[in-house]
């Protein structure tokens, strides 16, 4: 028999345009999407629907099944997810930030009110690794979750590294559409530590406290580092890192990592996002866009169509955060100067106020010399001289 299911969308830009362009039906399931929240009636929309400025036009319509927030941030996000599942609607989402603050507290409204909420999209963009972790590797013992996550960064980092200067890479990454016109939240690790809180629910069962995850994002470095780094064949990536150690505790970081230039992630473009998972039963390897209106927008289809199976909602515990502590990676010391020989050193970390956890430095920094973690698992590890 012939089922149909409406979809409300809050948000109707980049990634709610691309999921109202991919209605089709599944089975014997019908889909359509009725209408959408926008701030701007007037802005020019490249498909007609129903628009509405008024969010309860679509939290309050007994008719949809499945409300999809696609408008970004924490409020007013958290609060009308929050009404859509109180009123038993499925909810789908792209939206790390909220997801990273709220997760925990969502999911067991979701559960309280036996319904589904579905955040592929939130993390890898069209990259289904949630589902990887969540149904396919639950056998699994996960040991480590590392990935590629920001497509921002990796752009800048790329761009510096071919010699083009910051800002200019930045005008460059917004042009293209991979930046936003405020960056600080991918230049500054904190996009990656969103979403890396959410891989390591799936891989650990564990929430961290995403304030207190040990990040260092990416910096203007200087010509010379580039060239010393091309000479080594050596690359730079902000790679966020989760392990479990033998204690059970969570080591976990965002920073930039510096990579041999053979390794998969060295070789990552513009958008595209890898992410290993190393467990008991092998290592895997994700790689793939991880950003884009369509990318994102199928991996949001992906969790429309599974809300209509009402899966088990997760367990999440404990609900109080978990504090990861920083990674214990070999460090590199890079010195401008092309006569010093690189020198290996530890990673340092210096508390910062105790309320804040770590800040990643190294000791009693040397002028003119750049520290950066070496990635020591998976694939190839980078050497030194
Ligand atoms: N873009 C990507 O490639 C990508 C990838 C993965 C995840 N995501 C996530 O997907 C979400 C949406 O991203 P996007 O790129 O589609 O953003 P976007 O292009 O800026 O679209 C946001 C939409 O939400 C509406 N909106 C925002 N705040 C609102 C408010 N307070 N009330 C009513 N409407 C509001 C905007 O209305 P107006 O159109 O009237 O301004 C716009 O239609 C974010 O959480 C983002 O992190 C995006």
């Amino acid at each position: 028999m012939a089922h149909l299911v409406r979809i409300g969308l809050l948000g109707f830009g980049t990634v709610g345009q691309a999921v109202a362009s991919l209605v089709r039906p599944f089975g014997v399931t019908q889909f359509e999407v009725t209408k959408a929240l926008v701030r701007d009636l007037d802005r020019p929309r490249p498909m007609p629907l129903p628009l509405t400025t008024r969010p309860q036009d679509i939290l309050d319509d007994p008719s949809i099944d499945v409300v999809v927030e696609v408008i970004g941030g924490r409020e007013p996000a958290r609060t009308w997810i929050a009404q859509a599942l109180s009123r038993g609607k499925a909810v789908v989402t792209a939206n790390k930030e909220v997801m990273a603050y709220h997760g925990p507290d969502l999911l067991a409204l979701a559960q309280q009110h036996n319904t589904f909420l579905g955040y592929e999209a939130s993390v890898g963009g069209g990259i289904p690794v949630l589902d990887a972790l969540r149904y396919h590797l639950t056998t699994a013992n996960v040991k480590t979750v590392a990935g590629v996550l920001n497509g921002t960064s990796n752009y800048l980092l790329w761009a510096m590294s071919r010699g083009q200067e910051y800002q200019e890479a930045l005008r460059e990454a917004q042009r293209l559409g991979y930046a936003e016109s405020d960056p600080r939240a991918d230049v500054e690790g904190l996009d990656a530590a969103r979403k890396l809180v959410l891989l390591v629910f799936l891989a650990f069962g564990r929430w961290l406290d995403v304030d207190r995850l040990p990040v260092r994002g990416i910096a203007p470095w200087p010509p010379e580092l580039w060239t010393r780094l091309q000479r080594q064949d050596l690359v730079l990536r902000l790679v966020a890192l989760a392990r479990e150690t033998p204690d059970h505790e969570i080591e976990a970081q965002v920073s930039p990592v510096l990579l041999p230039t053979r390794h998969p992630w060295s070789q990552l473009e513009g958008a595209q996002n890898g992410i290993f998972v190393d467990t008991s039963a092998g290592s895997f390897w994700l790689e793939g866009p991880g950003a884009g209106g369509l990318a994102t927008a199928t991996s949001i289809w992906a969790d429309i169509r599974r809300s209509l199976a009402r899966p088990q909602p997760e367990p999440v515990r404990p609900l109080h955060p978990t504090i990861a502590v920083p990674a214990t990676l070999p460090t590199l010391a890079i010195s401008r100067d092309p006569d010093r020989t690189l020198s290996e050193t530890r990673y340092h970390l210096l508390p910062t106020d105790p309320s804040m956890g770590y800040c990643l430095r190294p000791f009693e920094p040397e002028d003119g010399v750049e520290y950066f973690p070496v990635w020591d698992g998976g694939f190839a590890s980078a050497s030194t001289e």
